[in-house]
């Protein structure tokens, strides 16, 4: 075995970025460079192997004694966009630029990657590794948590902290007004972060994508708040919700990419409308995204960050840490891609949610 040899790790990360990031990548440095390793960040994830002179710098531990672990975001920087095997050309066109990446990670000599990033990140990054590539481990990260085979990612809770704060400061300008205050948060496709916040924020409505709704039940739980006396509520809605006849609400950026958002505004008016109550909305956005992570998020991403690096010295490749059970342990990327995790409707919290009378717009009041 070659474990005692000296090894050169790549370090990125890449998709959206979350709080939590720069905590892994300083227990990676730590851990390594213990180890005699030389650990070199990429910077905006595979993007700075493209190209003659990829943009990569050695990560020391002196670096990382400070403020870094404290701050959100990614020292590394990170792109969510570009996929290199269907690059995005100048003149409109596509190109596979897979083999620039595959030679600039042989050209800087690195004996694997360790990826942070969400699950397009990992499929990207093994799919190098098959073609020629060099090795990786990769480590979870969003806020959407919607990876497979680990309960949660490096961002997630912090991202859920923050949806709890703007509930508990909508909350006494929504009852000083006598509003409905919607709030909207991220998610992607999963309806995760709505559903933690919804809970611990204590919402009156629950929207997320995994469950249909109607306005009429939606609207019949509010009327029901208020007659029992309550003269505010509080709905959360996930930014994957359609409306009623099913049309996602779509923002489409000056770069021609599309993304979730502007579905609060049309609960806001549904609402309005259904009830006769005054509603505001709040569009959370990347506000989630870039708070200092939680205690939890740090922890996490510590243990992923000495677990990738042990992965790194066992010569175990194609895995992604995860935690399950209390415990890290490590997967299949290709289970984790392969389960996207989504609310499961009969989950525990969706029972804690209802129990709590909670309406998921799905069902009429009690
Ligand atoms: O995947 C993370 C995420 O924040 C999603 O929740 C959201 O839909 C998306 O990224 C926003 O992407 P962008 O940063 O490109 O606006």
């Amino acid at each position: 075995m070659n474990q005692k040899k000296s090894k050169r790790i790549g370090i990125l990360t890449s998709g959206g970025d979350c709080a939590g990031l720069n905590a892994a990548i300083r227990a990676v440095v730590h851990s390594a460079t213990h180890k005699g390793w030389e650990v070199i960040g990429l910077i905006d994830g595979t993007a700075c192997l493209l190209g003659e002179e990829p943009d990569v710098r050695t990560l020391t531990p002196a670096e990382f004694d400070g403020t870094v672990m404290r701050m959100g975001g990614t020292i590394l920087g990170t792109t969510n966009k570009g996929d290199p095997f269907h690059f995005p050309m100048p003149d409109g066109t596509f190109k596979d630029r897979s083999g620039e990446i595959i030679n600039n990670c042989k050209k800087l000599g690195l004996d694997c990657i360790i990826g942070i990033g969400g699950d397009g990140s990992h499929a990207i990054l093994r799919r190098f590794a098959q073609q020629g590539g060099v090795p990786m481990v990769g480590i979870p990260k969003t806020i959407d948590n919607d990876i497979g085979e680990t309960e949660t990612s490096i961002g997630f809770d912090t991202a859920v902290s923050v949806a709890t704060e703007a509930l508990d400061r909508l909350q006494p300008t929504a009852a000083s007004h006598d509003r409905v205050m919607i709030l909207e948060v991220m998610g992607r496709d999963a309806g995760h972060i709505a559903l933690a916040a919804g809970i611990a924020g204590g919402a009156d409505v629950i929207l997320i994508p995994e469950i249909k709704y109607s306005i009429e039940h939606i609207a019949a739980k509010i009327k029901k708040v208020k007659t029992k006396g309550r003269n505010f509520a509080l709905v959360v809605v996930s930014e994957a919700v359609k409306t009623a006849d099913d049309k996602p609400y779509m923002v489409t950026h000056t770069d021609g990419q599309k993304r979730y958002g502007g579905i609060g505004n049309y609960f806001s008016e549904e609402i309005s409308k259904a009830t006769g109550f005054e509603a505001r909305v709040t569009v959370l956005g990347h506000v989630q995204r870039g708070s200092p992570p939680t205690y939890n998020d740090r922890l996490l991403a510590t243990a992923f960050g000495v677990k990738a690096v042990e992965l790194v010295e066992q010569g175990k490749f194609d895995r992604m840490v995860a935690w399950k059970n209390r415990e890290i342990v490590d997967v299949a990327i290709e289970d984790a891609i392969a389960a996207y995790q989504e609310v499961d409707p009969d989950s525990t919290m969706v029972k804690t949610a209802r129990g709590m009378g909670i309406s998921f717009g799905d069902k009429p009041t009690d």
